[in-house]
This record gives structure tokens, sequence and C-alpha cells, in this order.
């Protein structure tokens, strides 16, 4: 075992303190998939980016949903009906809490962030876009909010026009406020790019929009809501998104949040059970929001285990969780940049969490092989940012995503194993 690994190995045996404000070998013991050995050594998962880690009580709390109360919700008079609808209702309003928004209707569970946009795509986009209509996204979109509109386009006839970034992987804004014009009708953009750590300076973005009228503004929140204590009303977008995958809840359930007013006037896009007031043949009549975009039974055990997620991060604090990941990201940053032939991808000087790179005559998918022979989880690939690959030139990076639970000795050990690489590589 390497040396980082046995270092690893000590952190998780003793009692010690990451960073003075987050206590990580605590931390770390709340996540049983962190306590195995692989490869030799402990579990060293970098992939937050992809998907984050399950804490014990979430993973317990949709077991207890299943073992005490699992029924289906809005629908019954039973007993266990109505327990399993209070704790499905209690979830929306800890989610409204979460986000700031301002009323329990404007939360819509979904599976995700993509399906959350492509719910704004189809149920706003369709319905209010024309032929002459823009849409404006950024360079640096996850394809999830490139393809939904693209396809919108196809529908409509409107135009998609992009913001560029400078190769720091920060959005030009002098060519945002030349693109963003009367024609605009959508302007989407990540919070914090995947595949660069970008943070984007949402609030003054947003406030050069408002200049314009009848622009609907649409944010993908799935790699910032983890990270970023995100306040919609503060921000003033009319969509925001996020994946509880990749905030330590299940995958599978994920939130759209909607000003009401932009709810109330879009069309929903799946058709069934419990999104009506009354069906005939003849027409149906849709319920209000929420219930309006959520026919079908929902995922009732991943809302609860999003509930729970959202009760562990809040008795953490989402400050202390970006103080400990920033000094992650520094401690990385400053860990690699002496290495010969690594070049970060991304130098934002507002980044969170995410470290990209490239190795000089090594490919990122061997690189993530040789890694993982160590026992190092980290994503290897174009991370469904092709554009953003393209404007560097490559055709994939390694990126280590950090998350609550990681720690220094971990980025050791990545570090040891960016030199391993070289050494097997030859490079
Ligand atoms: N969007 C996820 C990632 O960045 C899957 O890895």
């Amino acid at each position: 075992m390497s040396a980082a690994r046995e270092n690893m190995q000590h952190m998780n045996e003793i009692s010690a303190l990451d960073v003075a404000t987050l206590d990580t070998v605590t931390v770390r013991r709340d996540f049983p998939i962190l306590q195995q050995t692989l490869k030799g050594g402990p579990l060293i998962y970098l992939d937050n980016g992809a998907t984050t880690q399950k804490p014990a009580v979430v993973i317990d709390a949709v077991s207890r949903f299943y073992q005490t109360d699992n029924a289906n919700v809005h629908r019954g008079v039973h007993e266990l009906s109505l327990r399993a609808t209070r704790k499905f209702d209690a979830v929306r309003e800890q989610v409204r809490a979460f986000l700031n928004a301002k009323d329990c209707k404007e939360i819509i569970f979904v599976r995700g962030a993509t399906e959350a946009i492509n719910l704004v795509a189809q149920g706003h986009g369709r319905k209010f876009l024309k032929t002459g209509d823009e849409i404006l996204i950024t360079e640096m979109e996850h394809h999830s909010n490139i393809v939904p509109w693209q396809m919108l386009c196809q529908q409509t006839g409107a135009e998609l026009k992009v913001v560029p970034m400078n190769d720091a992987g920060e959005l030009l804004q002098d060519k945002f406020e030349e693109l963003l014009g009367p024609r605009t009708r959508i302007f989407g953009i990540t919070h914090l790019s995947n595949a660069l750590g970008t943070i984007n300076p949402l609030q003054d973005m947003i406030r050069k929009v408002r200049e314009f009228e009848n622009v609907m503004v649409i944010v993908d929140g799935a790699q910032a809501a983890p990270h970023i204590k995100v306040d919609v009303r503060a921000l003033d977008c009319d969509f925001y998104t996020l994946s509880g995958h990749k905030i330590y809840a299940p995958t599978g359930i994920g939130v759209l949040y909607g000003k009401l007013d932009r709810l109330k006037d879009m069309d929903p896009y799946h058709g069934g059970g419990d999104m009506i007031r009354r069906v005939s043949f003849e027409k149906s009549e849709y319920a209000e929001p929420p219930a309006k975009f959520e026919a079908g039974t929902p995922d009732i055990g991943g809302v609860i285990g999003l509930g729970a997620a959202l009760s562990y991060v809040n008795s953490i604090g989402l400050n202390v969780i970006a103080q400990h990941e920033t000094d992650l990201l520094d401690y990385a940053t400053e860990s690699v940049s002496s290495i010969d032939g690594l070049n970060i991808i991304g130098t934002a000087k507002n980044k969170a969490s995410i470290l990209s790179f490239t190795l000089r005559g090594a490919h990122a998918h061997d690189i993530g092989t040789i890694m993982d022979s160590m026992g190092i989880a980290i994503r290897a690939g174009h991370h469904c940012a092709m554009p953003v690959m393209q404007h560097y030139g490559v055709a994939a990076t390694s990126r280590a995503a950090f998350a609550i639970y990681n720690t220094r000795a971990e980025i050791d050990a990545l570090v040891s194993g960016i030199h391993k690489v070289k050494e097997v590589l030859g490079r």
C-alpha cells in the first residue's frame, strides 16, 4: 500500500480534524460505503461530480419507510397512506426552505436536473416560443442544458445562441451583454460547471437579463446545490433544478423549482393520475402546481431519502461544507501544480470542488484505469460537456470532484496516483 493510502487508513482510524470546522473522521463514519477496503486499501472516492455516496441516515430513512410506512401518497384514507403522504409533503416543505422558495407549490419532484430542464423546455418553451425567438445558453453547459434546447429549436423555429468563455473557464460578460437582446426568450445557465468547477456570477447576470422583458431564466443547479447555499428569491431566477443523488440522496429523485406564476402558465408534459382536477373523454382539467407536473405515482422512497439527505446537510451546515471543500480544492490545486505535464482545465477565480486535468501523453481513460487499480475513483471522459472539451482541444479530462467526506490525505493519494500513472506510462 502506498504511503498516502496508509496515511488514509490512519486518518480513518484515529480521531483527527481535517479542518478546524469539519470533523471528517466523524463524517466518514456516517457513510457505510467508505468503510470498505478496495484493491488493498481504503476506498478513495473522488467521483462526487457524477454521484455522491449516501450516509446511513439516508439509507436508513428509505429502508424504514419501506419497512413501516409504505403506501401510495395522496390517494388513500388509510393510516399508512396518510402517514406516507404526511412524510412526502413534509419533504416538499424542506426543499422549499432549502432553496428559500416562497411557496411549497413551487417545488416539483422530478427524476433529476435533466428531467427538470426537459420539463421546462417542453412545458414552457413549446407553448411560448416561436420562429425568431432566441434561447441563450453558455459554452460550459452540460449536455442536459444544451440538447433539450436544441430539440425545442427544432420544434419551434427558435434559434440557439451561446455565450463563449475564456481559457480560464469564465464566461465573457461583454459577449453575454451583446448576445442578450429583445429576441431572447430563455436564458439557461449552469450555476457551477461540472467540467470546470466555475461558479458563475448568476446574480449579476440575471440582473442584466431583467433589463429585458419576458425572458425566462433557468439555472442548472445540479452541481451547485451540494456546495453553495442557494437562494432562488435572491437570484431571481424563474426556474432552478437539482439532482438529489449529487447531494447525498438516492438516484432518481430531483427537484424543479419554478416561480408559481410561471408554473401556472406552463403545460404539463406528462398526463396521468394525480395531475388532474377532472377527466372526461371530451376534456381534462389539470390540477394546480405542483400536482399538475407530477403525474403517476412518484418516487416516494426517493423523496423520503432526499428529505433525510437535506437534513443531514443542514445538520453540518452548507457554509461548513463549502469551507471544507474550498480547502480541499486549494490544497489539491497547489499539490498538482508542480507536476510536470499536468494541465488544470478550469482555472476560474471563482470555482468550487472540481479539479479537472489532462496529463501530457496520457489518455484520461488510462489515467482513470490506473487510478482504479489503486482504489481511487475519479471520472475520466468528456463529462457530458463536449463543447467544453472542444474549447480546450481535448477529447477528455480526468476529474476529481470533492465532497464532504474527502480529506487532504485522499488528495495526497491522488497525487501519488498521478505520479504512478506517469511512471507506468513512461511520461
Ligand atoms: N453530470 C454528471 C457528471 O458530471 C454525471 O459526472
